[in-house]
């Protein structure tokens, strides 16, 4: 299907009635809806739907940089590429196919996009909706042939929530981390649970591969599960800064909150023929599930 600006995009349904939307522009995951046809993801209002515009919202793609800390645009070029639609890919593993709803999306360099970044890569993408409603993203880059290169990652995850002030995140406590807002200074999240107040931007280091949000209004829990992504991205921009983004309604920031499974700190480097995978899923239980256990 196409969405509102004639941008092709994919949708998956599993029986139950969840639903996930996936742009052919940015590979981007841009929907996620659960059985009662509750959006999860959270979307600015203000969000810039059109070909080589990265959207503020859903899952863009970093890659292969994250952040300024490099040669190319902020947070690499992936997000505002046009991709496309793989049939017949090979199996992966054999319980994705258990799942009801699947996509395999890839990107390629262009000849105009070697000239920033010399590498022959394949980035293949697969969006999966399992039975419980749950979305896996698996990404698979290889280099395919030439010299080694090396990249950053991060599923940039908006979540949607009720209230920023009431959220929390949990198994981050006791990790490092390192704050953008401070010069990329290292600290030890001494917290038992990370809050907001204001302006977070940090890279938490080397984390554990389950991590969850608790949105306390909702009486909600998105779980994180990541598998080659050692860091996690925490990512609130607040007031001041949200009023500083063109694409981005003032008062937004209280109902997003962007955790991102990423490999940061050490970026991977593959040589020939070698290839990479990172797999994010995530999924939404009740709250009281979680105490239960
Ligand atoms: C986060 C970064 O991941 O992405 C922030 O840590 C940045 O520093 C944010 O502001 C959004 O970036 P962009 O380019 O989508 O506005």
């Amino acid at each position: 299907t196409k969405d509102w600006n004639g941008i092709d995009q994919v949708v998956l349904r599993n029986p139950q009635g969840a639903s996930a939307k996936v742009s052919l522009q940015g590979g981007q995951v841009t929907s996620w809806r659960n059985e009662k046809g509750e959006e999860l993801l959270f979307t600015s209002s203000k969000a810039i739907f059109k070909p080589s515009k990265a959207i503020h919202g859903g899952i863009p793609i970093y890659f292969p940089q994250f952040g300024n800390c490099g040669s190319l645009e902020q947070h690499g070029f992936a997000r505002s590429k046009f991709w496309t639609i793989e049939e017949n890919t090979p199996d992966l593993q054999p319980n994705d196919f258990n799942a009801k709803g699947c996509v395999d999306l890839l990107l390629k360099p262009s000849e105009e996009d070697l000239k920033c970044w010399p590498y022959s890569f394949e980035f293949r993408l697969r969006v999966l909706l399992g039975v419980d409603g749950d979305l896996t993203l698996i990404s698979r880059v290889r280099n395919v042939n030439g010299k080694p290169f090396t990249f950053s990652f991060a599923y940039h995850t908006y979540l949607l929530v009720s209230d920023i002030s009431e959220v929390r995140i949990e198994g981050l406590e006791t990790v490092d981390y390192l704050d953008n807002l401070r010069q990329r200074e290292r600290f030890t999240e001494q917290g038992d649970a990370v809050t907001f107040e204001s302006e977070v931007d940090r890279v938490y280091l080397r984390c554990p591969n389950v991590i969850a949000v608790l949105d306390h209004e909702k009486k909600r829990t998105y779980v994180i599960r990541k598998e080659g992504l050692p860091d996690v991205v925490v990512w609130n921009p607040w007031e001041k800064k949200s009023k500083s983004m063109v694409d981005f309604a003032d008062e937004e920031y209280k109902q997003m909150l962007c955790v991102d499974g990423a490999a940061i700190e050490k970026p991977i480097t593959l040589k020939p023929g070698e290839e990479w995978t990172g797999r994010l899923q995530l999924l939404v239980v009740p709250s009281t599930f979680c105490s239960e256990q």
